[in-house]
């Protein structure tokens, strides 16, 4: 196998590496376990399937070093990270679109006005006026420049002071408007920075293209929706297609995807505010059967995509209902596997423990099946 060195994708010297960073997801893989565990079961040529890719960093990794693949996430934050680092349009046509939305932000003035509290004390005027005028002007789903400006304004739309667009926050959490609205007056933070976004949103573009663009695989596939839905039509071209099914699903009872990441949310047209998503899926996967429904459904149709000889591979949370119910639909569907679990090596905060939950039960674990 003649795969790419290491350093490709450590340290922010190469290109790749520098890419597959983007951009603050909540859960995420870290780079070096998606990265080797791509390298470790799978082949150049061969196809990579992720149902729920998350930032896509299995996709992308693979395709930096020769894999096909295919990834499918439902929540648009995750899915114009992947897209923009697989694909990023050229610098020069981005640094148009960025120009040509910065003039409209003065028709936007009142609107900034006219924004809630919370708005007026986490971004200063002229941002909040620039923000507005992206929000309805970039049309990110379908022009490649606007995917890539979008991505990198939902990178910087919110962290710390002074190194983001907006006042003092989590750069991997959004908080909730009235916690946010008490916190910056209790540290004396009510007026937000003064940012100047166009120069802001300039450097920061130029720093990601400082070492050009990732060279990536071109049969990649970066698809925004409901794995539920998107699979069964790839069933129709693409079984047995598939050498490596690579994913981590979300946890039940653990996170909400859509609430941790209600700003970004609402910067691609979402509610301004972060209680609103009832939709299935959206939520934060309390009810058990939806939960159950969701892995079956999918993992059921990934099946029917795998080559003969294949590896699984699912990294998920150790705690007994998530675990169970996850072996026991990967055993259903996947009768002929041997199947390995093991606890997953700890190298960051689990979803769990980002979440505060200071349960006995921590960690994740691996789920390692193959069929020769
Ligand atoms: C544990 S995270 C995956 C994180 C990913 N491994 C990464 O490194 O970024 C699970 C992902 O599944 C997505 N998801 C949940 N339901 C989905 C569905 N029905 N179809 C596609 N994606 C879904 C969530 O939005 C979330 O991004």
């Amino acid at each position: 196998m003649n795969d790419a060195p290491e350093n490709m994708i450590y340290g922010h010297s190469t290109a790749e590496s520098r890419w597959a960073r983007l951009g603050p997801y909540y859960a995420m893989f870290p780079l070096k376990f998606a990265f080797e565990t791509v390298k470790k079961y799978s082949n150049r040529g061969d196809y990579i399937l992720d149902p729920f890719a998350g930032r896509f960093s299995t996709i992308f990794s693979g395709s930096i070093i020769g894999r096909k693949g295919v990834g499918i996430e439902i929540n648009p934050v995750g899915w114009l990270y992947g897209k923009t680092k697989t694909r990023p349009a050229p610098l020069q046509t981005v640094l148009k679109r960025l120009e040509t939305v910065y003039k409209e932000k003065g028709h936007y003035k009142k609107a900034m006005e006219e924004m809630p509290e919370f708005f007026r004390m986490c971004f200063c005027d002229e941002v909040l006026q620039f923000l507005l005028a992206v929000r309805e002007n970039l049309n990110w789903r379908n022009r490649e420049d606007d995917a890539t400006l979008m991505a990198i304004i939902l990178v910087y739309l919110h962290g710390k002071r002074c190194q983001s667009l907006s006042n003092q926050m989590r750069m991997t959490k959004a908080m909730g408007i009235n916690y946010s609205i008490k916190w910056w007056k209790e540290h004396n933070m009510e007026n937000p920075p003064e940012i100047a976004p166009y120069e802001f949103i300039k450097t920061k573009l130029e720093w990601r293209y400082k070492k050009g663009i990732p060279e990536t695989n071109p049969d990649t596939e970066i698809i925004l929706g409901d794995s539920a839905e998107v699979l069964p039509q790839i069933v129709g071209h693409g079984s047995g297609k598939f050498s490596f099914l690579f994913t981590s699903p979300p946890y039940c009872s653990v996170t909400n995807y859509y609430s941790d990441q209600w700003l970004r949310y609402w910067m691609l047209g979402g509610a301004d505010n972060p209680q609103y998503l009832k939709e299935k899926y959206k939520g934060r996967f309390i009810n058990k059967n939806d939960y159950y429904d969701l892995l079956n459904t999918v993992f059921g149709q990934c099946s029917k995509l795998m080559k003969e000889k294949s590896f699984v591979y699912v990294r998920t949370d150790i705690r007994q209902f998530t675990k169970e119910t996850t072996i026991d639909i990967l055993t259903k569907h996947f009768s002929g596997y041997s199947m390995d679990v093991c606890p997953a090596e700890i190298s960051r905060k689990t979803q769990t423990e980002v979440m505060g939950n200071k349960s006995s039960e921590k960690g994740e674990v691996d789920i390692i099946m193959e069929r020769r």
